[in-house]
């Protein structure tokens, strides 16, 4: 048995909704085809933003949207991207898969999108082959509300109002596609560049550094130590990668040990987070700069007769049991997590949706998603666990994880992952600190019958969340059956 005790009148702090972020780069069909597919397309759209994604986006509660980039932010040149349609520079995206793309989703399109989501937009500006009046003059574009050369081209471009704009990156893998740089290089330039990212009229930037790859804890104590003062957020990236990068698996064929080493490469998100949190804590003891898991999620090879530069891979319960630990982890470090994006919304990396023509489909992630907004802004509550192990050829990991929250209205949530795929799990939740209006419970289990389970545009139900029925309340203990490989979300009722 395992044996969990909930303090639900002991609160950690809010778990910031931003933590259930996303991210779209121009790679693939994430924005063309993906989201995007123009005013003239017969798949019904509003103002070229197609409507089953835009529906089925708002569903899930996307509080923040980052974009244009990825590798794809340090090539991006904002001012291609604005004016009329049929006037705007072709490109080439020369980092994903060398395609032309005609610049028709650019600053004005990404801002609708995100007005119509109703998400506040995270842009990343370019610092790898970008100039600083180019990044400063972005900001002015979408932001100054007077007379000035850029907030005048914004007007001739159909939009009076600035817009509200909270989150600016300035660059992205700075070590790697966006620059190639040092992180001592890279933070003078992040001084540099950040210096000119102005706050017009009642605009208040956060200012986010590109931060480290994985376990490169020289970049955040170089970035910490050079320019702290100057920054509100330094990101982290960390992709879970069953193998290595020439050969990193197979989003669907696998067995055990692949599904073994997957969960064991989540899990290691724990260990990042703690790491750059300490280094940080060195410089900012008062915990003020946040820290960004910008780019998460699963990296498989791609789906056989794709383009490679694409990114396409099909997602199963196995990436839902990837999305469910990562949250427990991110509410975990809620004092410093100030926000995640998962790579990607749609059709690449370990999306959401994948798109095929007019056909949508949801992922097992997208639905880990929907199950985990009633944490979105709730208070985390104090849990206490001790559960066995989920053993494979000698190596134990938990075999289960959990995460509890109460919401501004006094509502009690709690999710649990069963990452074990052939064992279930048997559970006794204690309640402590009930004030005797919670009496019942409900709940939402996500599971299936095979670890590779998937949703296919044949077949699009195959996963997907149903009512719980392996949870009993006798005064304040619950007894829960977890299925073997499950995700489930529960809810005290009044
Ligand atoms: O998400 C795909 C790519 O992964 C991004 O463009 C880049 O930042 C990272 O290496």
């Amino acid at each position: 048995m395992n044996n969990v005790i909930i303090n639900t009148d002991i609160t950690q702090g809010k778990i910031n909704k931003n933590i259930y972020g996303h991210f779209a780069e121009h790679l693939g069909r994430c924005i063309y085809g993906g989201i995007w597919v123009g005013e003239d397309s017969l798949i019904p759209n509003t103002m070229g933003i197609r409507n089953d994604v835009l529906e089925a986006l708002k569903e899930i509660n996307i509080p923040v949207l980052r974009w244009p980039g990825g590798c794809f932010a340090d090539e991006y040149h904002w001012k291609d991207g604005v004016g009329p349609k049929e006037n705007r520079k072709r490109m080439v995206n020369t980092h994903w898969g060398g395609v032309v793309e005609n610049n028709h989703f650019g600053t004005h399109e990404f801002m609708l999108l995100c007005e119509l989501l109703g998400c506040e937009p995270y842009i990343c500006g370019n610092v790898g082959s970008g100039t600083v009046q180019e990044m400063s003059e972005w900001v002015e574009y979408m932001t100054f509300d007077g007379e000035s050369p850029m907030a005048n081209w914004r007007r001739e471009n159909g939009r009076e109002k600035p817009w509200k704009l909270t989150y600016f990156g300035v660059g992205n893998e700075n070590w790697g596609c966006g620059g190639n740089m040092r992180a001592e290089y890279y933070s003078d330039l992040y001084r540099r560049y950040q210096t000119y990212v102005r706050n017009y009229g009642g605009n208040r930037i956060y200012k986010i550094a590109g931060g480290a790859n994985s376990d490169d804890y020289n970049w955040t104590e170089v970035l910490m130590k050079n320019a702290e003062r100057m920054m509100d957020g330094l990101s982290v990236h960390y992709y879970t990668v069953p193998g290595d990068w020439q050969d990193k698996g197979s989003a669907i064929d696998f067995a055990e040990d692949e599904w073994f080493i997957t969960m064991k490469k989540a899990y290691r998100m724990e260990e990042l987070i703690s790491k750059h949190s300490k280094i940080m804590d060195q410089y900012d003891p008062q915990k003020r700069v946040g820290l960004i898991v910008d780019e998460w999620g699963t990296w498989f090879n791609v789906e056989k007769g794709t383009n490679p530069g694409f990114l396409y891979q099909q997602n199963t319960l196995r990436d839902a049991l990837v999305a469910g630990v990562h949250f427990h982890i991110f509410h975990n470090h809620n004092d410093r997590v100030q926000m995640a994006n998962i790579a990607q919304t749609v059709n690449v990396l370990q999306a959401m949706i994948l798109t095929e023509g007019e056909k949508m489909i949801l992922t097992p992630t997208y639905h880990v998603f929907n199950m985990y907004k009633v944490h979105q802004d709730a208070e985390r509550i104090a849990v206490q666990a001790s559960f066995g192990n989920y053993m494979h050829k000698g190596e134990a990991l938990p075999q289960v994880s959990v995460t509890a929250s109460k919401s501004d209205k006094g509502r009690i949530h709690i999710s649990l992952c069963n990452i074990d795929p052939f064992n279930k799990a048997d559970l006794s939740i204690e309640l402590r600190g009930l004030n005797g209006t919670n009496s019942s419970v409900s709940g939402t289990v996500l599971t299936a019958g095979s670890m590779n389970a998937h949703n296919t545009f044949e077949q699009p139900d195959v996963v997907k969340p149903v009512e719980f029925h392996g949870v009993k309340m006798t005064e304040a203990t619950l007894s829960v059956c977890l299925p073997a490989m499950s995700v489930v979300t529960l809810a005290l009722e009044s």
